[in-house]
């Protein structure tokens, strides 16, 4: 376990600090319709650069389109923040989630964020995921036209295997992959060996498991915590940090404390031995 450096460049030339944020959150409840405290949430927003966070998470999806469209009233014309997107899934209604990689749909969604986000170009657009009805092909031609008319700067994944991005990079280059993972979340871990591998940036969602690593109740975890009168999520985010230089996390909130909170954990530094206490515990089976 190394000391990190702060920032990572995305693509090999857009450098953002690896601490960012998941604009999930500030939608309604079931990531549908607007957000019960809208000030709250645009608060959140105004927040975060502030806080030195440079860098966004968002998607067409959620809400559908209120996380953008929040974004965007918040921070418009974004000087110190890259806002990143995805397309590929669909909302119908309160934790409903449709794929559609039909290749002419992800395009015209691509082209209605850069809109609502009010851009020329989307810095980072991600496919969410790969629609197993579609011909993976078609839609990562639909990516590559995409970068090649200059609607979005880099491209990423969502919720892929080792074999599909290597697939993809065939046809564009892959500049950030973003999985399900956490200290005890571990399932993609060949994924994560291999962005950094290749200098891909790994954004691993649900780095607090949606809440639950912020709860007192692993022990170790809450001891490292209170060894650095830290919280637990902080810790858990710290981990991630250190896990690897690649590692971009972007835990999610609404709260304006619970953001600050998160921010906090750029300034943890865990010993070797404390890393690598949550490190195995993780990698036991049957854990998390
Ligand atoms: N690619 C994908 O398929 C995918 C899937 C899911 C998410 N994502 C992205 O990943 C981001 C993060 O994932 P996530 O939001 O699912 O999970 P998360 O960041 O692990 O957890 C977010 C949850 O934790 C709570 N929370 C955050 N900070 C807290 C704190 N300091 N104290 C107490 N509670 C806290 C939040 O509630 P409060 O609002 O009450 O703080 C929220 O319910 C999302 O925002 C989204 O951008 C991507």
């Amino acid at each position: 376990m190394a000391k990190h450096s702060s920032t990572f460049r995305i693509g090999g030339d857009l450098e953002i600090h690896r601490l960012g944020f998941g604009a999930m959150r500030i939608t309604g409840k079931g990531i549908w319709g607007p957000p019960a405290d809208r000030a709250g949430a645009l608060a959140t927003l105004r927040r975060v650069p502030e806080l030195g966070i440079d860098f966004i998470d968002t998607a067409n999806s959620y809400g559908p389109h209120v996380s953008e469209e929040l974004i965007r009233e918040a921070l418009y014309p974004y000087t110190d923040v890259v806002i990143a997107t995805k397309g590929g899934l669909e909302r119908s209604g309160p934790d409903v989630w449709t794929q559609n990689g039909n290749p002419s749909h992800l395009v015209s969604e691509a082209h209605a964020s850069r809109e609502r986000l009010g851009v020329d170009r989307i810095s980072l657009w991600q496919l969410h995921r790969i629609d197993s009805r579609v011909p993976r092909d078609e839609q990562f031609d639909a990516v590559r036209l995409l970068l090649d008319d200059g609607v979005i700067e880099h491209a990423g994944l969502s919720e892929v295997t080792v074999e599909q991005i290597a697939a993809a990079s065939q046809v564009f280059p892959v500049a950030t992959v973003q999985n399900r993972y956490n200290f005890a979340d571990r399932g993609s871990e060949d994924v994560l060996d291999y962005c950094e591998a290749h200098g891909i940036g790994f954004i691993p969602w649900y780095p607090l498991a949606a809440g639950e690593l912020t709860r007192e109740g692993t022990a170790a975890l809450d001891a490292i915590a209170h060894a650095h009168g830290a919280t637990p999520s902080q810790v858990a985010v710290a981990w991630l940090l250190q896990r690897s230089p690649v590692i971009i996390p972007i835990p999610g909130t609404s709260k304006v404390p619970h953001l600050e909170e998160n921010a906090k954990a750029r300034d943890i530094e865990l010993t070797v031995e404390e890393f690598d206490r949550l490190d195995r515990i993780g990698r036991t089976p049957g854990h998390g």
